[in-house]
């Protein structure tokens, strides 16, 4: 029998991740807020990813004497953060002031309002993984608010599959808030990836929006 899928991480619970979602949800919160909260929501959802990033035992001498201590492999486990783009930027800076050691490599990914497709607009076709992506110890952060029908967290992870990179339990999915559709649609495909959420939503809208959700995470991040 193939091994039970784990459970997402949902970390509704977490005073300052409840207080972020009471801001981020509330229609009347300026964008201002709305940009400060989702910060605050990235740093909790940002830390609790890299509780499972390998370490290795480094030497190093205090001034003291010569030691050994915990420390992240950057060698043996570069760390990818793939934000997606648009709305993922939010977090891309915040996790580069946490991860300093972080390589990034962002993809666009647009619904098409329509059929709710998403449609990749970046890279171009043609655009090769980078090396140390498709390293065996390498450890891929998918970045994105908002986790609706996954058809947009899907595409990504297909698109980097065809690319060469082998999606395992190095895999996490970063995100702030996704429907209960999006997780099963995304658990049933890759039930390797590790998911690390704020909360989940009971719904999709017809429009293909998470309810009760915040609306459109790009459109009231960025002011369009
Ligand atoms: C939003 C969001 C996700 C996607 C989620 O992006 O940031 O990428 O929708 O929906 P899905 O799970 O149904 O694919 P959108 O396409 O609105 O683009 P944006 O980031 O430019 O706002
Ligand atoms: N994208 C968003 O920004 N919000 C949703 O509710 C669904 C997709």
């Amino acid at each position: 029998m193939p091994p039970a899928t784990p459970p997402p991480l949902v970390l509704h619970h977490h005073p300052l991740m409840a207080q972020a979602l009471a801001t981020l949800r509330n229609r009347h919160t300026t964008m201002a807020q709305f940009r400060q909260a989702l910060r605050l929501a990235g740093t909790v959802l940002l830390l609790e990813a890299a509780t499972t990033l390998p370490l290795h035992e480094l030497a190093i001498e205090t001034p003291l004497c010569p030691t050994t201590v915990p420390a992240l492999d950057t060698e043996a486990n570069p760390l990818w953060v793939i934000p997606i783009l648009r709305a993922g930027l939010c977090w891309n800076e915040l996790a580069l002031e946490l991860l300093p050691h972080a390589h990034v490599w962002a993809l666009g990914m647009a619904r098409n309002e329509a059929t709710l497709e998403p449609e990749c607009y970046y890279p171009p076709a043609n655009k090769t993984l980078p090396c140390s992506l498709q390293h065996a110890g390498a450890q891929v952060w998918l970045v994105d608010p908002m986790l609706a029908t996954a058809g947009s967290a899907l595409a990504t992870l297909r698109y980097l599959e065809a690319k060469g990179l082998k999606v395992e339990g190095n895999v996490t999915f970063v995100g702030l808030l996704a429907s209960q559709q999006g997780v099963d649609a995304l658990q049933a495909a890759y039930p390797q990836v590790r998911l690390v959420l704020g909360a989940v939503d009971a719904t999709l809208n017809e429009k293909g929006y998470i309810v009760p959700g915040l609306g459109d995470a790009g459109d009231r991040y960025f002011g369009t």
